[in-house]
């Protein structure tokens, strides 16, 4: 499929087909060309006769000319892969109709129309995950973004907002549960053991949130009484006969808590009698909110203490969380086009993340949260995929669900938020959902929401939706007399396409501490909105400690001057505990940037080990810190996270003096650890803060110990294993074991697969520890596992499972061989034919090229131009590499 743009196509919808484009040169779709449809679809009737090998579609539209828009008796419907098997115009059969490269093109005379069309479509044949496909003889539908044109042909866009009827009918015994969205209005027997379905969903919504399921299938239910009294039936579906029901509990009471909260939080109540969720093996992303009918990826529904960690409970919570959330934030309130994504996503992340603190620990949840931004979104922000949350331009729309649309997108929502303070934010949200519900809206529709319902001028905030590039906040402060003052100044790099940008307003939490008294005088908001400014504070006899941008107030980076023993100080004293965390993460992230310069001495070099093994002593001796935040105060700044602040990266180099440290440390605290590990051993599994700390902080022990005394960690962490009654344990302790050489690391690894084989979602846990470890013969390991017989390139979760933890752990990835760049060339190129979608998002990795010292560099660049070279590629990969190129 593909499509392209020209000005002069006959309805004015920037989508115009050119086949002849299709491989060679994909065009660009652009923001500034959005033109509204000329046809609005007010009702749409579908009717599927399902089988694996072939399902058969007939879709009935009834159109009618939008007033709203320029007019066209041209109605262009897109497809992809599909061609009609009939066509017909107010119930008359037609051959008026052409192709136009995938699309179809009716002329239409008149104001109103009844249009039909059938197609036979494939789903078992469906490798791409987009569209209607199999998994495991159950059927089921993927249609956001662009999905929705595989089954049927439409405009398939999301500003065209529809009320579906949705008739089904197939084999009573392959696919005894039958489901779409919205309300079932009606079901029965049909000829030869056949049966049928139809639902109806009230609520009018465009194309991408279609969904259908059909399937053998099991569910757990429940009710959900909403604020208003209106009784939801609830239920969570799996494959029969997999044992995957008695896993679902964890998920179906996040989501009552997500229904319970949004009503609390934000007002928002549910809109229909029923709520569904199916969850499917072979999936592309993490789930999808479509309307009533959510679809989720197993990996964000099951759990139970003996197959998922108390990381996957948090996941499936928050992704549970989020889907429902998008009931209001995306569905009720839909994107105008693609262009707008963050309006739902970003919205939609900050809404999750504001659960997750509410459901748990707010410092820690807010911890986690900026580690994966500075993880993944900043290296996405200065590298050649850079782009502003609301994008100008794409080829390919699968490949702008990125880290900078959902994750960046919140933290510009959360700024808003401390600008207006939370009660003002909400009645910028009411305004929001009250002047826009059933529409199809803008980021600049929010904005504008916002600034009149929470009294704000957002003027120049705008700029944070359409410059990209992290910020950068030069820090320096002058103390005089009784005076002190705040030198700051901002500068947003420049990205591809923007070689100039402008100031930005930066609002940034900060606190003076007396050092003397370990106190501070309040918390002060300040807003940097210039490219420099100076803030004066009087009477400060004695040179106070600065603590600034806490809670990570801005997603930015900020660069400062600070002395050892401020940091030491801050991470010992700091009332916000995310300042807390930060002083710490500073500390060893100035240290090992000077470490990989070579700029210290060994003099120097201890020295400022030795500070951080003192930060790292206060923290484990620590009485008020409860283990969850110990937990996160003990982990290292990530290898992405460092590379990030040096302008060219040696990998090796990192990765040496960051295990170096470690190793140090562990040696510096080795009585430390070990207690720690004797005294979180001795707390009993529950899912209790206490208990989850504990576990936390354990394998952390292990993981400085692995690198400090490899024997004894080898030692305890096979204890650990053999000793588990959950797998937060017994993956931790896998973890740390597969890293190491000696026999214990066969011994659970082999105990691992035999206990768990048949489960594929622990079975993926195996191929990701394999793939992530720390052991010299990583990649050999890897070569191996890609012949394992449960390994295939059909799944995602496990491509993903052995690829993407392997392009992610530096040491593998980096090799100086450049045998892992070549693997992951090799992988995409293999699965690009295969499924484009996830194929492409392994480009990123490689990408990194300018960033990276020559040698690897070079390598990394010739695996892509290896890809760029390939016969026929997909739009999806080919747009990632030639950007990566650049
Ligand atoms: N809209 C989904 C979400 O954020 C993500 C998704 C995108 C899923 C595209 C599938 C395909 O929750
Ligand atoms: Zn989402």
């Amino acid at each position: 499929m593909d499509i392209a743009r020209t000005p002069s196509t006959p309805d004015g919808n920037p989508e115009m087909a050119d086949a002849a484009h299709e491989i060679a040169s994909p065009v660009e779709v652009r923001r500034e060309d959005y033109r509204p449809f000329p046809w609005a679809v007010p009702q749409v009737a579908l009717d599927f006769t399902l089988g694996l090998e072939e399902t058969q579609v007939t879709a009935r539209l009834d159109v009618r000319r939008n007033p709203a828009a320029e007019a066209s008796p041209v109605l262009r419907l897109n497809g992809d892969g599909i061609t009609p098997l009939w066509v017909k115009v107010d119930s008359a059969e037609t051959t008026g109709w052409v192709m136009d490269g995938p699309d179809l093109l009716l002329t239409l005379p008149g104001e109103a129309h009844s249009v039909e069309v059938a197609t036979a479509i494939a789903p078992a044949a469906n490798t791409q995950l987009m569209g209607l496909y199999a998994s495991n003889g159950m059927l089921c539908t993927q249609c956001e973004a662009e999905g929705f044109r595989r089954i049927t042909f439409f405009p398939d866009r999301p500003d065209v907002l529809s009320t579906y009827t949705v008739r089904m009918s197939g084999d009573a015994g392959a696919f005894p549960v039958l489901l779409s969205n919205g309300n079932l209005v009606s079901s029965g027997k049909g000829e030869g053991g056949t049966h049928w379905a139809e639902w109806h969903d009230p609520w009018p919504k465009p194309s991408y949130l279609f969904a259908l399921v059909a399937g053998d299938l099991e569910a757990r239910r429940d009710t959900f009484t909403t604020c208003s009294g209106r009784k939801v039936e609830l239920a969570i579906f799996v494959r029969r006969g997999t044992g995957d029901l008695e896993r679902t509990g964890h998920a179906m009471e996040s989501l009552i808590r997500a229904m319970k909260w949004d009503e609390e939080v934000f007002g928002r109540e549910y809109d229909l009698d029923v709520f569904n969720i199916v969850a499917v093996s072979d999936f592309n992303m993490g789930a999808m909110e479509n309307k009533g009918l959510n679809i989720f990826n197993t990996r964000y529904v099951l759990a139970d203490p003996e197959t998922a960690t108390d990381g996957d409970y948090d996941a499936v919570e928050g992704v549970i969380a989020h889907e429902y959330f998008h009931n209001w934030s995306g569905n009720r309130v839909t994107c105008r086009d693609w262009f707008q994504l963050s309006l739902k996503e970003g919205f939609t992340v900050l809404r999750d993340q504001l659960f997750s603190a509410d459901m748990g620990s707010e410092a820690v949840k807010r911890i986690e949260d900026v580690r994966v931004l500075r993880g993944v979104q900043f290296p996405e922000d200065s590298g050649p995929l850079a782009h502003p949350i609301r994008p100008d331009a794409y080829r390919e729309i699968s490949n702008f669900y990125t880290a900078t649309v959902y994750n960046k997108g919140a933290e510009v929502i959360r700024m808003m938020r401390v600008l207006a303070g939370p009660e003002r934010f909400r009645k910028g949200c009411d305004l929001y959902f009250a002047r826009h519900d059933g529409e199809a809206a803008t980021c600049e529709d929010f904005i504008r929401a916002m600034e009149e319902g929470a009294g704000l001028d957002l003027t120049q905030f705008r700029l944070w939706y359409s410059q990209a590039g992290t910020p950068r906040v030069t820090i320096r402060m002058a103390h005089d007399g009784d005076k002190v003052a705040l030198h700051l100044s901002q500068n947003v790099p420049a990205t591809p396409g923007q070689p100039d940008k402008q100031p930005m307003p930066i609002p940034l939490k900060v606190a003076l501490f007396d050092p003397q008294t370990g106190a501070h005088r309040g918390e002060q908001l300040l807003v940097l909105d210039k490219a420099e400014d100076s803030f004066i504070y009087q009477g400060y006899a004695s040179r106070p400690v600065l603590s600034v941008n806490r809670g990570f107030t801005a997603p930015v980076a900020i660069a400062q001057d600070v002395p050892t023993s401020d940091l030491v100080f801050l991470a010992a004293h700091d009332d916000d505990p995310f300042a807390r965390y930060e002083a710490m993460q500073e500390l060893v992230v100035t240290h090992l940037k000077e470490a990989v310069s070579g700029s210290l001495s060994d003099e120097q070099r201890d020295e400022g080990r030795a500070a951080i093994a003192g930060a790292l002593r206060a923290v484990l001796a620590d009485e008020r810190l409860d283990d969850l935040m110990r937990g996160e105060l003990l982990i290292l700044p990530s290898h992405a996270y460092l590379s990030e602040q040096m302008l060219v990266a040696d990998p090796g180099a990192i990765h040496g003096e960051r295990q170096a440290l470690r190793a140090d440390l562990a040696r510096a605290l080795e009585g430390e650890f070990v207690a720690l590990h004797e005294r979180a051993s001795a707390v009993p599994y529950s899912l209790s803060p206490q208990a989850r700390g504990a576990r936390k902080v354990k394998t952390q022990a292990l993981i400085y110990l692995a690198e400090g005394n490899p024997a004894l960690a080898e030692k305890m962490a096979a204890a650990q294993y053999r000793a588990a009654d959950n797998m937060t344990d017994r993956q931790g302790a896998l973890m740390v074991l597969a890293g190491l050489q000696g026999p214990e690391r066969t011994h659970a690894l082999i105990d691992f697969y035999n206990r768990y084989r048949g489960n594929a979602l622990v079975v993926d846990k195996w191929f990701s520890l394999q793939a992530g470890s720390l052991h010299p013969q990583v990649l050999d390991h890897v070569k191996a596992l890609a012949e394992h017989p449960d390994f295939t390139l059909t799944n995602p979760n496990r491509v993903r499972a052995l690829y993407m933890a392997m392009a992610v752990n530096p040491a593998a990835f980096h090799d100086a061989s450049g045998e892992g760049y070549r693997m992951v060339a090799d992988l995409i190129l293999q699965l690009d034919p295969l499924n484009p979608q996830t194929a492409a998002r392994f480009v990123a990795p490689l990408g990194r090229w300018r960033r990276i010292e020559p040698q690897r560099a070079n390598l990394m660049r010739a695996a892509l131009e290896r890809i760029a070279a390939a016969p026929s590629l997909s739009r999806d990969t080919h747009e990632q590499v030639i950007r990566s190129l650049g």
